[in-house]
């Protein structure tokens, strides 16, 4: 029997979960790792081949997660626990929500210290101290910040606060209220910013490198990057969107919202490539310079156009809660496991867990300073988090939720909460889950062991 409430509450309305759901997908990925991995990737042919993830992975695993969790209203662990007794398979498939679990620990530990990196921005822009950058004084003004362990870990901790208090206030007056006012002021500055990037004379170079196809530019490797970045961006793999998904009105359909979700959050990133290529080409900086990209690039726009101070500073401060409000959803899962688990209250569980990506972050932090020699498989500890979360752990979970929903959920049950009235649409939805998703995932895999 499917339920209609969760014990952690039930989004007001379709549009709340889309807000919620796109405030998770739309963050940091889009706006500080997007650009950077297709500068890092030779541009256009991988932007194609992330798309194409997008559309044919990303979108049917999003509508595997979202049937799932709305169906057992529970965590993702208990959920896919409770779907395999009631339709009589292993009851390990709960495995996977663990296995989510911890990946949105290790996702936490990296992502807040980049968030830390926006808030430090948001002080200099809000100070005044971004005036009159060049390029490589803005470049010193960022490796400055990644030399001083003390700063990072103020920002990181003040982060990691921000967070843990948003998701103590629960569902409704956390979650929901944290991301309605965002989308549409995101959104609004990135035009205005592609407005100042088109005044560089770059624009048309930024435009041929994201959409001109130059497949030789492409790996494997990058086939892999571009697929782990699809999951990344839409928040898969680790059982987020399973657990926005439990909040779901029963009424709402599944396909639509999935579907605005990942066109809004695709729309972001290519907005955020359109404003950061032109400035680089312009500066003539390396479009595959790496995590720093954004960091270096912006503040030079910020201090030489006009009205820059306040653009930047408004800016930084919407990166920061697009960050927010996608890091709440990297510790619900592990929240509302350990209210159902231990019955504790959200406090409680949110301090635990708080603490502990807290020192987690720890590590992340010291790989641009003190740990910067501990280099365990060729990687800091940062790029070894990325690498092992978004190209291992999260694909990983993406192929099991398909196998799940695709070979071991009874149709019936998918075809009744997805209630998408065209048959012929149910069917290709199916045979993507099905077939196409697991298939691409294995043989991505595969090429790159
Ligand atoms: N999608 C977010 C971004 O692009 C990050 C994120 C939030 C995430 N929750 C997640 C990534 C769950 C993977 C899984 O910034």
């Amino acid at each position: 029997m499917s339920k209609t409430e969760s014990i952690h509450g039930t989004w007001a309305s379709r549009w709340v979960f889309i807000f919620a759901a796109a405030g998770s997908a739309v963050g940091l990925g889009n706006i500080w790792k997007f650009p950077y991995i297709v500068g890092e990737n030779g541009g256009g042919a991988f932007v194609l081949v992330y798309l194409a993830c997008i559309l044919m992975v990303g979108v049917p695993v999003m509508m595997g997660e979202v049937l799932i969790g709305r169906r057992a209203r529970q965590s993702p662990v208990n959920a896919l626990h409770e779907l395999a007794t009631e339709t009589g398979v292993d009851t390990r498939w709960s495995l996977v929500g663990l296995m989510g679990v911890l990946a949105g620990f290790l996702i936490f530990s990296f992502y807040s210290v980049v968030a830390g990196w926006v808030l430090h921005y948001v002080a200099l822009s809000g100070s005044g101290q971004m005036v009159d950058l060049g390029q490589e004084q803005a470049g010193d003004l960022f490796n400055g910040l990644l030399a001083d362990p003390s700063t990072l870990f103020l920002w990181h901790s003040l982060f990691v606060a921000l967070v843990m208090t948003v998701v103590a206030g629960g569902v409704i007056n956390g979650l929901e209220r944290a991301t309605r006012l965002l989308m549409p002021a995101l959104f609004a500055l990135l035009v205005v910013l592609m407005g100042y990037s088109s005044t560089t004379g770059q624009f048309g170079n930024a435009w041929n490198f994201l959409f001109g196809f130059d497949f030789g530019a492409l790996s494997w490797d990058g086939v892999l990057v571009a697929l782990g970045h699809a999951f990344f961006t839409l928040s898969l793999g680790m059982g987020a969107i399973m657990a926005y998904g439990s909040y779901m009105p029963k009424k709402a359909s599944i396909g639509g919202a999935v579907l605005t979700i990942a066109a809004l959050d695709t729309l972001v990133a290519l907005m955020s490539g359109l404003v950061i290529f032109p400035i680089v080409f312009a500066t003539q900086m390396d479009p595959g310079a790496g995590p720093g990209l954004m960091f270096v690039t912006l503040p030079v726009a910020f201090s030489q156009m006009p009205g820059g101070q306040i653009i930047g500073f408004m800016f930084f401060v919407l990166v920061a809660l697009a960050a927010l409000s996608s890091a709440i959803s990297l510790v619900e899962p592990a929240v509302a496991w350990l209210v159902e688990r231990k019955g504790f209250g959200r406090l409680k569980s949110c301090a635990l867990i708080g603490a502990l990506v807290w020192l987690l972050g720890i590590g992340a932090l010291g790989s641009f300073n003190f740990l910067s020699d501990f280099e365990p498989f060729g990687k800091n500890i940062f790029d070894l988090l990325d690498f092992v979360t978004a190209n291992l752990l999260l694909p990983l979970g993406g192929i099991c939720v398909a196998l799940f929903v695709g070979w071991r959920l009874k149709q019936s049950i998918s075809a009744d909460e997805l209630a998408i009235s065209n048959p012929l649409l149910f069917k290709v939805w199916y045979a993507l889950i099905r077939f196409v998703a697991p298939v691409a995932i294995g043989f991505i895999f595969l090429q790159n062991l």
